[in-house]
């Protein structure tokens, strides 16, 4: 088959594949990267679609908008602090990344890209044929002065990174808006998990020190529910209008049963509640997960405690070999996803793992066999 180049640079994601092997009976994951069924309201939500419905009648299924639904457009807009006309409601989040990169990658531009990076970002980018400028993070996030002289687009996750739950501090947020300004770079800030945080609110988004070249990318996956396949952008007119005519030719609109539904969700006031409860949830399964790792791993196993989000990384000692560590793992009957596919550059040995979909009672039996795995690994690897 005569295929474009685009297609060439596609890839499987390894997460899925993973998954698969994490889905055999008996195997404890905590390889996942999605929310716990439990958080979705299902009650509010059949009841929403009911009003959707009765209220919009075959409008609701009817062909609608590109920009999305008014009542959701202004919920964005009022939390961003942009009027309605500077948000576009996406198919999740991820649309957001693909659109970014329709009209703004051609081939061989340069793109910064935080290491290691959302592993579902790079491969929305990969078709465009960028060249990665990885630049190295600690757990304020990437480190500013590792900011090449040169990029046209800079992927950032400012808010509990995935893969590793840092959080860009407020003054690295200000010195990425400048040095984008500087370079004549679009920011593409990814914030999934922002409003999942443990502690204090993360700091205000890069997107308020540079809004005339960010893209902010939002969603309501994390807070309601994946399946709506609801998300958004916030963006500057001009980049607005390059996004609508990229999203029209891609998919004409959005979902708009699913916007009408929650659009009745906001209106009747469900989703601060509905956030407190993700908030509240999440953190008990992280601390669960915390306590159980520092119980069981080696010091020499590293990580720092998530202060929101959905995940937590742990670093190995150099030299450890985690697609070794994960096949014990398995044997054991634990799954995790190996570091080495989120970064776009060099790696070093890592494993994301999470707490949101497991069991709150299985958190600490994944952990033990996690740490047997290890412990096995390391008298294979002496031997
Ligand atoms: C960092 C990040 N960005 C974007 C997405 C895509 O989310 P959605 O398309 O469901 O909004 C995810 C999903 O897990 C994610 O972790």
């Amino acid at each position: 088959m005569r295929f474009s180049k685009a297609r060439a640079r596609m890839q499987s994601s390894l997460i899925r594949e993973l998954l698969k092997l994490a889905s055999c009976p008996g195997v404890l994951s905590l390889a996942g990267g999605i929310p716990a069924p439990e958080l979705f309201p299902m009650e509010a939500l059949q009841k929403a679609t009911e009003r959707a419905l009765s209220r919009h009648g075959p409008a609701a299924l009817q062909y609608s908008p590109t920009e999305g639904h008014p009542v959701l457009r202004r919920w964005v807009a009022e939390r961003l602090g942009v009027g309605e006309e500077q948000v576009l409601i996406t198919s999740g989040s991820q649309q957001v990344l693909d659109l970014v990169a329709r009209v703004i990658l051609d081939e061989g531009d340069p793109v910064v890209v935080e290491s290691p990076t959302y592993m579902g970002g790079l491969l929305a980018m990969n078709p465009y044929g960028p060249v990665y400028r990885p630049v190295p993070a600690d757990e304020a996030g990437l480190l500013p002065e590792a900011l090449p002289e040169a990029a046209k687009l800079a992927y950032v996750l400012p808010n509990f990174q995935n893969p590793t739950a840092a959080v860009l501090s407020e003054e690295r947020r200000k010195t990425v808006a400048d040095w984008a300004r500087e370079v004549g770079a679009v920011v593409l800030e990814d914030d999934p998990y922002g409003h999942i945080y443990f502690e204090a609110p993360p700091p205000p988004p890069v997107f308020r020190h540079a809004p005339e070249r960010t893209v902010y990318a939002g969603t309501f996956s994390k807070l309601v529910a994946p399946g709506l396949r609801i998300g958004y952008a916030v963006a500057s007119p001009e980049l607005m209008e390059a996004l609508v005519q990229a999203k029209q030719a891609v998919d004409l609109h959005t979902n708009i049963l699913g916007q009408a539904i929650l659009a009745e969700l906001i209106e009747a006031g469900e989703l601060e509640p509905q956030a407190e409860w993700v908030r509240a949830f999440y953190r008990r399964r992280r601390d669960r997960m915390v306590a159980a790792l520092k119980a069981q791993m080696p010091e020499e196993v590293r990580f720092q405690v998530p202060s929101g989000g959905m995940f937590l990384w742990l670093r190995f000692p150099e030299g450890t070999d985690t697609r070794r560590l994960l096949e014990l793992a398995l044997e054991e009957g634990v799954a995790f996803v190996p570091g080495d596919p989120f970064f776009a550059g060099e790696a070093y040995p890592a494993a994301r793992l999470t707490f949101a979909s497991v069991p709150e009672d299985a958190i600490e039996e994944g952990v033990r066999r996690l740490a047997r795995a290890y412990d096995r690994y390391l008298e294979h690897a002496v031997a």
